[in-house]
């Protein structure tokens, strides 16, 4: 049974404080597997898990850095999810390469990396599809979440892991994970702030069923925890009643 819960916070700054809070109560003193997100909401939250208080309260040689999607782009270009979590946490824990399990979004052959990735994946967690420990997620003004891009193919894709995705809205090809197996994480934690996300929050929460619009609503885990934090701007379009329900 999943358990769904929705955590207002005032603004950005103390939405990334409460999701290095959440990562840190999850990660502390075990082997941990999160997926990390991209775009820019995460970035706060990778910074501050770089440094105190948090940083010593994880055994970072214990976790295993995974990505949610990537774009179609070398590892180093400004708009790489992996140059973007590598600059704000990863390169500052001093890790060998072997935790962190980059998708390679360079690759010409999509197929073949997204393949690649999936075994990847499997072989380190195992399971059928495998657990995340933590899944962290964003939520574009439009609802996409990873690289699931309303009315693109990889919304229905129910059997790979892990697939190239053709986002036409943005003239361009996204490595993601999947539905199955982003439900199937233990935990998923979306990091949604900011006015301009307003209208979408409202309509994936308290609109119609409508996942080929509004993708995040896929995103229902099967047995694990699904927490929304939000900041006050972006929630500002929820009723009352949807906040106590999910309190
Ligand atoms: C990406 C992300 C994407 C992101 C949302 C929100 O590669 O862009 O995976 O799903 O989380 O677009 O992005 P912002 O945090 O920049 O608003």
């Amino acid at each position: 049974m999943s358990r769904v819960h929705l955590l207002e916070v005032a603004d950005a700054e103390e939405l990334s404080r409460r999701a290095a809070e959440e990562f840190v109560r999850r990660a502390h003193g075990r082997r941990f597997s999160v997926a990390l997100a991209g775009g820019s909401t995460p970035r706060r939250l990778y910074q501050l898990l770089a440094d105190a208080p948090y940083r010593e309260q994880v055994n970072w040689t214990q976790v295993e850095f995974f990505f949610g999607d990537e774009r179609t782009v070398p590892p180093d270009h400004a708009d790489s999810n992996f140059r973007m979590a590598n600059e704000a946490l990863l390169a500052q824990l001093d890790l060998p390469d072997r935790q962190i399990h980059r998708m390679a979004g360079e690759r010409d052959d999509l197929d073949a990396a997204a393949t690649e990735y999936a075994n990847e994946i499997g072989k380190v967690l195992g399971g059928t599809p495998p657990a995340f420990d933590l899944v962290l997620l964003g939520m574009g003004r439009d609802g996409h979440t990873a690289s699931l891009f309303p009315g693109t193919a990889a919304l229905s894709e129910r059997r790979r892991w892990v697939v190239p995705n053709l986002v036409p809205q943005l003239d361009t090809r996204r490595l993601t994970l999947t539905v199955p197996i982003l439900n199937h994480a233990a935990c998923l934690l979306f990091l949604v702030a900011g006015a301009e996300k307003r209208e979408a929050l409202a309509a994936v929460l308290e609109g119609p069923r409508a996942p080929e619009r509004f993708p995040s609503q896929l995103i229902r885990p099967e047995h694990g925890e699904l927490l929304w934090l939000v900041d006050r701007a972006a929630a500002a379009g929820l009723s009352e009643a949807m906040k106590e329900t999910l309190r």
